[in-house]
């Protein structure tokens, strides 16, 4: 029987760091009012990273696997499956995983992306398990990589505030020993409007709605009642208790969801993985950054069980249960 098992972790964040408070400042200069302590109090987020202008989610890809490939020890032209989760590529086409593949130099191996918004990385990382468990990949990238910077309404105080920029990425390479231990993924399309971009190009014109727009009450109800079933039907199919396991890295979008679902769940805080504080919301990088952050500060080790979630526009959920 082949697995897949997670043997390295990278991610990048760029360099401009911007406070709510600088924020607020920045905002209150075109005439709206928002505050250090309304960010913080409705979202946990206290700071976010912004792109410059220009710099593209491959770029942001390639610098996290980089560090992950460095990671694991596997050489780029080893990789024969580049996965990448964006829903800001820097093309219609061709895909930031093959921008990203030449980046790196390697030739030959299949390359795409996949697009499920905040849900992204977990959709990918499913696939990557399921192309290396039915023999058809050995050693498989996976990354994570958004500029939201670049599609948010920065006249909208009630979504600009909550999202940055950032890439995480995962090397999974086949293994004798799981591994990845269960996945499960779902979507509802009928929910498509309550988190949308829906701008398209027409005769070279966009059209429709360029920004994110979202209706963040349905959004946060919606976000907890899946996430909670969808941590219970994975440990079910792997055999596990929620109880026994070390650590659950959600999407980072919000900590009052984090929380609310840590509780619901009864996974104590301690063992929950948040970054959204530093972070803020980097949709599909967002589980990948947070697994390399905790990872590499040696909160997440060989052994342990970890649940990661995502959950997004779609409307689209999923979890992955690994042992590390
Ligand atoms: N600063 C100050 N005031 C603001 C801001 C802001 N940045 N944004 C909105 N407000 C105001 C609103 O205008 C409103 O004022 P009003 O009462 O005078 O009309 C008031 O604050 C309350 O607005 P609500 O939208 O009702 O605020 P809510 O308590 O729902 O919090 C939030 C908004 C944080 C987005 C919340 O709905 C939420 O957590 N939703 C979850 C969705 C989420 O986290 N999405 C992330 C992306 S989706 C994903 O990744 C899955």
């Amino acid at each position: 029987m082949t697995y897949s098992t997670i043997v390295g972790t990278g991610s990048y964040l760029p360099p401009n760091c911007v406070t709510n408070t600088m924020l607020a400042q920045d905002m209150a200069q075109r005439g709206l009012e928002t505050s250090d302590e309304w960010i913080v109090t409705r979202t946990g987020i206290h700071q976010r990273h912004l792109a410059d202008p220009g710099v593209t989610s491959s770029e942001l890809g390639f610098l996290a696997a980089e560090k992950a490939l460095a990671d694991a020890g596997i050489a780029a032209a080893d990789l024969d499956l580049i996965i990448v989760a964006t829903s800001t590529p820097d093309f219609i086409f061709p895909s930031t995983a093959c921008l990203i593949q030449a980046k790196l130099g390697n030739k030959g191996g299949a390359a795409f992306d996949i697009q499920a918004v905040c849900s992204g990385f977990v959709y990918a990382l499913a696939t990557a398990d399921s192309f290396i468990r039915a023999g058809n990949a050995r050693n498989a990238l996976v990354i994570g990589t958004e500029v939201f910077s670049r599609i948010l309404d920065w006249n909208d105080r009630a979504t600009c505030v909550l999202f940055g920029d950032g890439a995480g990425a995962m090397v999974l390479t086949a293994s004798d020993e799981p591994g990845i231990l269960a996945s499960q993924l779902n979507a509802d399309g009928s929910l498509h409007t309550i988190l949308n971009t829906a701008g398209r190009i027409e005769n070279g014109q966009v059209t429709g709605d360029p920004f994110l727009r979202m209706d963040g009450q349905s959004v946060f109800k919606k976000a907890v009642t899946v996430l909670d079933k969808s941590a219970r039907q994975v440990c079910e199919k792997a055999g596990v208790q929620l109880s026994d396991l070390d650590w659950m890295v959600p999407h980072q979008a919000n900590i009052r969801i984090i929380d609310f679902l840590g509780r619901k769940l009864g996974i104590p805080s301690e063992k929950v993985v948040a970054t959204v504080g530093e972070h803020a919301n980097t949709s599909a990088a967002s589980v990948p950054l947070a697994f390399d952050v905790a990872r590499r500060d040696g909160r997440i080790k060989k052994g342990d069980l970890v649940l990661m979630q995502g959950v997004g526009g779609g409307f689209t959920w999923g979890s992955v249960l690994a042992r590390i």
